[in-house]
């Protein structure tokens, strides 16, 4: 009987640690708005396991939360920081398992970095073009990768809760393709 009851707190405890922002996870947001995260690495080992991963949807209660908030701000701080100068940055490359990323887009006047919560891409073009990629997590390395010349994405607008849905062609399309990998603990040296 005691048993029981502890089989169904901890899946209770289960469920509820997949809808909201964890203790452990609180500690690595921190409060620093400004500050550059660390990014993970494929060269170390640990790094490499937890960039293997697939990350988890994020509730709107956990989007509407403070942490998030930080999160994101942090992100954009360590993407469009000097020794990073990034196109785009998931979330699982700064230590979070969640399903978020900004991606910068180049489609849109001032090139602003823009975040989006569940992405999923709903359509890929057979078209292809191959370009060059690299990847914040994967240092001094580069490689050619075949993308899809146009998608659409599915995602959570983390600032109006909205779900919405995009037509995205070109360089852009190709960051997102990139950035939706991380998500599934997918490199884009996989692909060649
Ligand atoms: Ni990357």
């Amino acid at each position: 009987m005691q048993k029981t009851i502890l089989a169904v707190l901890g899946l209770l405890l289960c469920v509820a640690c997949g809808n909201t922002v964890t203790r452990a996870e609180r500690k690595l947001i921190g409060s620093q708005r400004d500050s550059v995260m660390r990014v993970l690495k494929v060269t170390d080992r640990e790094d490499s396991l937890l960039l293997r991963k697939t990350s988890r949807e994020v509730s709107p209660e956990m989007l509407s939360s403070e942490p998030l908030s930080i999160l994101c701000s942090r992100m954009l701080t360590t993407v469009t920081a000097p020794e990073n100068d990034g196109v785009g940055i998931a979330a699982p490359q700064v230590g979070l398992l969640y399903n978020l990323i900004a991606v910068q887009r180049f489609d849109k006047p001032q090139e602003p970095f823009e975040f989006y919560a569940n992405p999923k891409i709903t359509f890929r073009s057979e078209e292809c073009s191959v370009g060059r990629e690299g990847c914040l997590s994967v240092p001094d390395r580069y490689g050619m990768v075949s993308r899809s010349d146009s998608i659409v994405l599915e995602y959570v607008d983390p600032t109006t809760l909205q779900t919405r849905t995009e037509s995205v062609v070109g360089f852009t399309a190709v960051i997102f393709q990139h950035e939706t990998d991380h998500l599934a603990g997918v490199l884009y040296t996989d692909k060649y």
